[in-house]
């Protein structure tokens, strides 16, 4: 998949050169191209931003770098679906990093200050938020966004670890362990000792399904509603 973000701030984007992410475009999974808005400025001081008609404070990214911008990046990404980080779009989840990972290629537009010139949106196919809070900038957002999707896109992790993770089938992962068996008098669970893999392996959802009751309420209800259940809860 190809990624490109529209930044007045490329230089932000420095953890999506480290970890996984890193290694999916080492593999040529992914191949991020971050591009700064003020490239596409014109004029002695190259601004991207004015204040906002009808007064108040902040500024706003002007319409003319945006639109330039997003013509040369379609140019080199011409089937990316384009999306508008924004506290008014649609909230982020699992499921909406998934249906994302099925588009082809995706371009992102950073907002900073206070926003962006309304008329953008009529480029945009899609605004999104990563929560109900106020950012300084749509950077953060767009690396949650390239984060999430780029584990989810096939080779980057073994599908086995994906499998399981808190969100899919409506459910949080189980707890989890690792050496030493005994730490401060708190021991390992006996049956991941037990080494019989049925047992551990319906050990497990029933911890998930506990743990999911009750620390999400509201995602359990869609569990028992909508998901495949695989254990019969007691
Ligand atoms: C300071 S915010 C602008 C907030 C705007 N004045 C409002 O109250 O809705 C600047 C930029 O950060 C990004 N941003 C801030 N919070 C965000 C969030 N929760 N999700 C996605 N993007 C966000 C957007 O790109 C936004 O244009």
């Amino acid at each position: 998949m190809r990624i490109d973000i529209l930044s007045i701030f490329p230089e932000i984007f420095t953890p999506l050169y480290s970890s996984i992410i890193k290694r999916a475009q080492e593999k040529n999974i992914l191949c991020l191209k971050i591009w700064n808005l003020r490239d596409f400025a014109t004029g002695k001081h190259k601004k991207t931003d004015d204040q906002p008609y009808g007064g108040g404070k902040g500024m706003v990214f002007k319409c003319s770098p945006i639109f330039k911008g997003i013509k040369k990046i379609k140019q080199k990404n011409p089937e990316g679906w384009i999306i508008l980080t924004s506290p008014q779009g649609k909230l982020f989840n699992q499921k909406t990093a998934e249906k994302l990972t099925k588009k082809k290629n995706i371009i992102i537009i950073c907002g900073h200050y206070e926003g962006i010139d309304e008329r953008v949106k009529t480029i945009v196919d899609e605004e999104i938020s990563i929560g109900d809070y106020i950012l300084t900038g749509g950077e953060l957002p767009a690396m949650v966004i390239v984060d999430t999707i780029t584990r989810l896109l096939p080779g980057v992790l073994q599908e086995e670890s994906l499998k399981h993770e808190s969100f899919t089938n409506y459910l949080l992962d189980w707890p989890c362990w690792t050496r030493p068996q005994v730490y401060k008098n708190m021991r390992v669970p006996k049956i991941l000792l037990s080494g019989d893999h049925k047992k551990i392996e319906q050990w497990k959802i029933k911890k998930s399904i506990e743990i999911t009751k009750i620390k999400r309420p509201d995602l359990y209800r869609l569990y028992s509603k909508n998901a495949e259940k695989p254990i019969k809860e007691s």
